[in-house]
C-alpha cells in the first residue's frame, strides 16, 4: 500500500480518539468480544488458536495452504498435540475459522503472526515469510488492533524490520496500533507443559503495547512475564534454545569422548544427575532435529556477527552437533563389521524418524540423514515409525513398516534413532539381531549387546 492511499483509508475511517483505542481493545479483550487472530496454523499457531477458542474467543485462522485451511474448516487436525475432536467441536461452535485470505486482518482486533523462520542455505536468517505476513497485514491494518510477533527470530526484528513495515500504513505504534514480540515456547509432543501453562514473555514497542499485550495473553495462559522490549523478548527465546544447543553439544561431545574410551556415556550421566545441585543433565542423540534447536542459533550468531560480536561457543556447539548424524552412520557400519558384515548389502531398520519421541514432526530430523547416508553406502533402508507413514530419501518415498518379530528378524541391524514412548521395545530387544541405540531406549531391558552411542 503507498502512502497516499493509507491517508484516504485513515480519512474514510472513523477513528475513535487515539487515546480511546488501547480502552476500547482491553475491554473487548476482558470481555471476550475481541476477535483474534492467528496467521500461520502451524505446530505453533494451530495450538494457540484451540487455547483462544477455549477461553472463548471467537478465532480466525489464517494460513497460504489450502490443505490446512481445509482441515481446520472440516475439524481435522493435523497437529498432533491437538486432537481432531477437540478441533471439531470448536468449529462446529463456530468459534475457530480457517482462511486463506489476509483480508480477514480487517475485521479482527488481534493478530498472532507465528509463520515459519527458517535459515537460507549459507545459514542466514529467512525472514521471508515473516515480512510477507506483515506486509499483508498492513494492507489491512486499522485503527485499535494489536499484533503479536510469536515467530523465534533476532533482537531487533519487530523494531527494525515489523515496525517500519506497519507504520508504512500511516498508523503509528502505541497510538493507533499496538506491536509487540512473545516467544513461542510450545513443547510438542509434552503432556504436562503445553500452551495454557507455560509462562509466556511479552515484550511492547511501547509501554501501552506491553500492557496490551501482556492482558491478552492473560486471559489464556496461566503465568505471562513482561519484559522492557521487543529486543529482549526475542533474545530471551534465542537465550533458551542456544542453552540447549551448546548442552546438548556437550553431551554429544562427551559421548564421543566415553565412546574412544569404552565408556557407557548413559550410566555417567545417570550418575551425574544424582547430585542434587549445580548440574542438570543433558542427552547425546543421534543429532539435532525440528525447527528450533538447529536453526535458532544461528539467529543469534548471524545478528551478533553484525555488531562486531564472534559467538564461537555458540558456533562450535552446532557444529558439534551437526556431526552426529555421520558419527552414527559409522557406529552402524563398525557394529555390522564387528558381526563380519559390510554396511553395503546389508538390510537395516531406522526406529523413530521424526526429531523427537512423540512427534510426527520430520523437520531437520537426524534421522533422514543417517538413512541418507546409509543409502549412500548401498544399505537397503526400511523405517518404522507410528506417528509418520513416509519419507523420502534421495527422491524415493520409503514407506513406514509395522514392527513384528518376522520385521526385526530380517534385519541386519535395527537403529533406534527416535525413542517413541509407544514402541514395544521388548519386542525389539526380544528379536533384533543387531542393534544400535542412540537414545538408550533398551536401557532395562535384558540384552547385553546392544550398542549404544
Ligand atoms: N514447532 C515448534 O516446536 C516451535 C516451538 C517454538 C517456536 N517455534 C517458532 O514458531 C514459528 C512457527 O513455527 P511452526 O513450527 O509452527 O511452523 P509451521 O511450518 O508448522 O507453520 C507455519 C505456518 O505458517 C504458514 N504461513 C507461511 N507464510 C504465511 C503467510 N504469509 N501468511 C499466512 N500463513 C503463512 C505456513 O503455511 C504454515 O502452515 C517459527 O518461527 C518457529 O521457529 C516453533
Amino acid at each position: 500500500m503507498e502512502h497516499g492511499e493509507a491517508a484516504v483509508f485513515l480519512r474514510n475511517q472513523i477513528v475513535p480518539q487515539r487515546s480511546q483505542l488501547g480502552r476500547e481493545l482491553k475491554k473487548k479483550i476482558r470481555d471476550r468480544s475481541a476477535k483474534v487472530g492467528v496467521v500461520g496454523l502451524g505446530y505453533v499457531g494451530l495450538p494457540l488458536a484451540v487455547e483462544m477458542a477455549r477461553k472463548g474467543y471467537q478465532v480466525t485462522g489464517i494460513d497460504l495452504m489450502r490443505e490446512k485451511v481445509d482441515a481446520v474448516n472440516s475439524g481435522m487436525s493435523y497437529v498432533l498435540d491437538v486432537p481432531s475432536e477437540t478441533l471439531l467441536s470448536f468449529v462446529s461452535a463456530n468459534k475457530i475459522r480457517a482462511t486463506q485470505s489476509l483480508a480477514a486482518v480487517e475485521k479482527l482486533d488481534t493478530l498472532n503472526i507465528c509463520v515459519p523462520t527458517p535459515l537460507r542455505k549459507n545459514k542466514d536468517p529467512d525472514l521471508s515469510y515473516v515480512i510477507a505476513a506483515v506486509e499483508a497485514i498492513r494492507n489491512h491494518i486499522r485503527p485499535g488492533q494489536l499484533i503479536v510477533l510469536e515467530s523465534t527470530t533476532y533482537p531487533g526484528t519487530t523494531r527494525e524490520i515489523v515496525l517500519p513495515i506497519l507504520e508504512e500504513s500511516g498508523l503509528k505504534v502505541g497510538h493507533d496500533f499496538f506491536l509487540a514480540y512473545s516467544p513461542e515456547r510450545v513443547d510438542p509432543g509434552n503432556q504436562k507443559y503445553t500452551t495454557h501453562n507455560i509462562p509466556k514473555v511479552v515484550g511492547g514497542v511501547t509501554a501501552r503495547c506491553t500492557e496490551v499485550a501482556v492482558l491478552l495473553y492473560e486471559q489464556f495462559v496461566e503465568s505471562v512475564i513482561a519484559v522492557s522490549s521487543t529486543d529482549s523478548a526475542e533474545m530471551v527465546k534465542l537465550l533458551e534454545n542456544t542453552f540447549r544447543s551448546v548442552n546438548i553439544a556437550l553431551a554429544n561431545e562427551m559421548a564421543l569422548t566415553c565412546h574412544s574410551l569404552g565408556i557407557n556415556v548413559w550410566e555417567v550421566i545417570n550418575a551425574a544427575k544424582t547430585k542434587p545441585f549445580g548440574f542438570m543433565p543433558f542427552y547425546p542423540g543421534p543429532g539435532l532435529g525440528g525447527h528450533c534447536i538447529p536453526i535458532d542459533p544461528y539467529y543469534l550468531t548471524w545478528k551478533a556477527r553484525m555488531n562486531g560480536c564472534e559467538p564461537r561457543l555458540i558456533e562450535l556447539a552446532g557444529h558439534i552437533n551437526s556431526q552426529m548424524p555421520a558419527f552414527t552412520v559409522r557406529l552402524i557400519a563398525d557394529a555390522l563389521n564387528e558381526k563380519g558384515k559390510t554396511l553395503k548389502g546389508s538390510r537395516i531398520l531406522g526406529l523413530g524418524v521424526s526429531y523427537k519421541r512423540d512427534t510426527n514432526d520430520v523437520r531437520e530430523s537426524p534421522a533422514l540423514q543417517i538413512l541418507e547416508g546409509l543409502h549412500g553406502k548401498g544399505a537397503s533402508i526400511y523405517f518404522s515409525d507410528p506417528y509418520v507413514s513416509s519419507i523420502n530419501i534421495k527422491e524415493n518415498t520409503i514407506k513406514s513398516i509395522d514392527l513384528t518379530a518376522e520385521t526385526l528378524r530380517s534385519m541386519d541391524c535395527v537403529v533406534i534413532l527416535t525413542d517413541h514412548s509407544s514402541v514395544d521395545y521388548a519386542l525389539v530387544a526380544k528379536f533384533s539381531r543387531l542393534i544400535v541405540d542412540t537414545r538408550n531406549a533398551l536401557q532395562g531391558y535384558s540384552r547385553s549387546d546392544v550398542v549404544v552411542l
